[in-house]
């Protein structure tokens, strides 16, 4: 638990002080002679990420270094943070205080997001833990007390809960699974109105596409819709898309060896629609949001949907499916088209672990942007600024129609030859089913998930992508 506090109430087990190098130079501690000679004799002088102990009267101070000031970024403080809270020497340790570097609220979010998304890891599977849990620890941070400060907690429940979901088992993680949770969250809230589409009701409104990729699955498909009015005098609606393919295998075009192991990822866009769904209730957002989530497994089977299928739309179009694996902007497709005629949003932003090549493109850090409306991008990308929660736009431009001809349909599921550009011709096949609305596409293939052992501020395993962004957009933007 986190607590504010001007001063701290007890004496804390262990006092943590965030110094850069200059605040080092001029850091006087009043009760502790041993911490001003560490200084001046420079063994600490505030080196980035350095975590000095020194032992008190039975209590213990941390001096953890931010580097120069010149250099220091908010990003840093997250990972000071989290990295002093994750040190060794706070085994067992239960009582601490934190002393920020800076009190600007900017900085205090950022710790406070460094302490809640930087230590979070995934343990539901671990039958002995060494890692520390914060869960166990009373942080009390010194600076005044405010509101936003506990609003900033909230918004990390909701990337966390995310990151359970995106983490857990695929065969955990269903269409049933996803219904049960969005239920539970539903529960009891009087300006939450639930639409569930099961199999049976998708092929009665010819959402097709939507059905062919569950085909050979032995799971429920679903389209889930869970809209939040938060301001019931405002007549703007905004609409969240995810994607949420519980498991790809990629189908009869069944991925290979290195690129299927972390496939239960592939839900981690409806995962995001869910954090945020989450977010809106806890913060009390003000703002009409329409949350779907488009769930389905693309499994491999005799009944599985094949290369060289045609199939129509829920908006009419026909698509020839070229490449199985290319499944999440089928689901979309249909989610996007029904959510926009049958709730007419003003805006619209989905949200995929859409290609590979987006990993190509960007890497793990940034997820791809691509929209038609300077505006919604232009307010994105300063929700990203803002979070920390990055993202970068590409481009989307009329000559991108022709990657998608098909021969015998009105599209096709894949793109140009050796998959040139596949994130743009991707989002170009979206669009196609976004009409007049306005649209935001996030690509998050590169950025949901952390593969190599940690990067930045996040351990192994879901990050929680766009949480923060789309949390952030919706109150600011919306
Ligand atoms: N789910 C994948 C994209 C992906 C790749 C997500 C890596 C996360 C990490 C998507 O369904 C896919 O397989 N896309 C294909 C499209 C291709 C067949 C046109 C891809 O990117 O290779
Ligand atoms: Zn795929
Ligand atoms: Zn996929």
């Amino acid at each position: 638990m986190i607590t504010y506090k001007l001063k701290p109430k007890n004496s804390a087990e262990v006092s943590i002080y965030l110094l850069d190098e200059d605040q080092t130079l001029k850091f006087q501690h009043e009760n502790c002679t041993q911490v001003n000679e560490v200084i001046s004799s420079k063994q600490f002088t505030g080196t980035l990420y350095d975590i000095f102990p020194i032992v008190n009267k039975g209590t213990l101070i941390l001096l953890v270094g931010l580097g120069k000031r010149e250099e220091l970024t908010l990003t840093i403080v997250r990972i000071a943070a989290k990295k002093a809270l994750e040190s060794k020497y706070l085994k067992g340790k239960k009582d601490i205080a934190l002393y920020p570097h800076s009190q600007k609220e900017e900085c205090i979010l950022a710790i406070i997001e460094g302490i809640k998304i930087g230590t979070y890891r995934w343990k539901k599977y671990l039958t002995e833990s060494s890692a520390n849990s914060i869960d166990a620890m009373s942080i009390q941070m010194i600076t005044p007390q405010k509101k936003s400060f506990e609003i900033a907690e909230d918004i990390c429940a909701g990337v966390n809960a995310t990151r359970d979901l995106v983490n857990d088992n695929a065969d955990f993680v269903t269409s049933t699974h996803f219904e049960k949770e969005i239920r539970a969250i539903a529960k009891g809230q009087k300006n939450i109105s639930l639409e569930i589409l099961n199999e049976k009701e998708l092929n009665a409104k010819g959402l097709n596409l939507h059905l062919a990729v569950n085909q050979g699955s032995n799971k429920q498909p679903k389209l889930i819709i869970a809209k939040y009015t938060g301001n019931p005098k405002d007549k703007k609606l905004l609409a969240i898309v995810g994607k949420g393919i519980t498991f790809d295998s990629g189908g009869l075009n069944l991925k290979p060896t290195s690129h299927i192991e972390t496939m239960r990822e592939d839900m981690a866009g409806a995962g995001a629609v869910l954090g945020v769904l989450k977010n809106l209730i806890k913060l009390k957002i003000k703002k009409n949001v329409v949350c779907v989530l488009g769930i389905a497994e693309n499994a491999i089977g005799s009944g599985s949907y094949k290369p060289g299928d045609v199939i129509k739309s829920y908006s009419g179009k026909t698509v020839e499916i070229c490449n199985t694996d290319a499944e999440g902007r089928l689901v979309l497709a249909d989610a996007i088209s029904y959510v926009i005629k049958n709730y007419k949003p003003e805006k619209l932003v989905d949200i995929a672990t859409l290609t590979g090549a987006c990993v190509v493109a960007l890497g793990y850090d940034y997820t791809a942007l691509i929209s038609t409306s300077e505006q919604m991008a232009k307010d994105i990308l300063s929700s990203a600024d803002k979070t920390d929660d990055r993202a970068w736009r590409l481009p989307i431009y009329p000559e991108l129609k022709s990657a998608i001809k098909s021969k015998i349909a009105d599209i096709k599921n894949i793109g140009l030859p050796k998959g040139a550009a596949g994130t743009l011709t991707a989002a170009e096949f979206l669009r196609q089913f976004t009409g007049e609305t306005l649209w935001a596409h996030l690509d998050i293939a590169g950025t949901s998930f952390v593969e190599s052992s940690e990067r930045m501020y996040f351990n192994y395993g879901a990050t929680g992508s766009s949480v923060r962004l789309l949390t952030h957009f919706i109150q600011n933007y919306a």
